[in-house]
């Protein structure tokens, strides 16, 4: 089935869609985008992917393109005749087209594309299994709560990890982790959960922000602060989250088990009260 999907204000096959080459997003990078996850045909979080995009836009002085309104009912559009029950809305906003420089340009108009991609989401066979990690630096730059399309290096990060018979890597600098490539990253001490502080670091995950919500509200202690690779492998659990694999275990870090190297009971209860709970106030 050919898709359907958004170019600035059109509906178009997927063959038909176009963007100017002179487009910032692809000459520059200068774009940013979100991931927006769908079960059962409906948007999981799309009110923190909207505020989030509207930060993302704020901090790069990018104009928004249409309103929080025109972005959900073409959100709901597309799901709807892409018949998408369980996968992601893409969205990308990029400054728009003109003539190559490095200052903004006053005229440009931004460019906004959104499609679709089904996939299974909730049936993985990683949730059941856990995730192998490499550690590698966090060359990236410093702006990483700014959700731009510069993804190279996480893109360099996932094939490091391939190459090393592992699933993925977790990004260490001055000696603590930071995030995974496409993931915010946790380890489990004592019950306790550990996670990074937000800041300018790490991307402030929505999915983040959801299960630290629904474990304090199952009275699980979270500490939020920087933790080390070796406190990561000493751990009792670790564990990663995204909009698009939802709660993740990690079972090995470094070619070395953590805890037991099976799925820990608090990541995977994480896991259920998280499908639960966004199932419940999707929209
Ligand atoms: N990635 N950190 C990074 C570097 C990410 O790229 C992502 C998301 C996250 C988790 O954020 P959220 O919970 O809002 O999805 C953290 C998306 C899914 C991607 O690039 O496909």
């Amino acid at each position: 089935m050919t898709r359907t999907v958004y170019v600035n204000g059109e509906y178009l096959p997927e063959t038909e869609a176009k963007v100017s080459i002179f487009d910032r997003g692809f000459l520059m990078a200068d774009g940013v985008y979100e991931v927006t996850t769908v079960l059962d045909g409906k948007l999981i979080d799309f009110d923190g992917h909207a505020k989030r995009l509207a930060r993302s836009l704020n901090e790069l002085e990018m104009k928004h393109p249409v309103t929080e309104e025109e972005l959900l009912a073409i959100h709901r559009k597309l799901v709807e005749v892409n018949e998408v029950e369980e996968g992601l809305v893409y969205l990308q906003v990029t400054r728009g087209a003109a003539d190559r420089d490095f200052a903004y340009p006053k005229d440009a108009e931004p460019t906004l594309v959104l499609f679709t991609q089904k996939k299974q989401a909730v049936n993985s066979p990683a949730a059941k299994t856990g995730i192998s990690v490499i550690s590698l630096p966090d060359i990236r730059w410093g702006r990483r709560d700014i959700k731009t399309v510069q993804l190279l290096y996480p893109s360099m990060g996932k094939m490091a990890a391939k190459a090393q018979g592992a699933d993925d890597a977790w990004l260490v600098e001055d000696g603590f982790v930071t995030e995974g490539t496409s993931n915010n990253a946790y380890i489990v001490k004592d019950g306790v959960i550990i996670t990074r502080n937000l800041g300018n670091e790490i991307l402030h995950g929505i999915t983040r922000a959801a299960v630290l919500r629904f474990a304090a509200e199952a009275q699980i202690k979270i500490e939020e602060r920087p933790f080390t690779i070796e406190e990561a492998k000493a751990a009792d659990e670790a564990f990663v989250t995204s909009a698009t694999t939802f709660v993740l275990p990690v079972t090995k870090i470094d070619g070395e088990a953590v805890g037991t190297g099976q799925v820990g009971p608090i990541a995977a209860r994480l896991r259920e009260i998280y499908l639960e709970e966004s199932r419940k106030t999707a929209i």
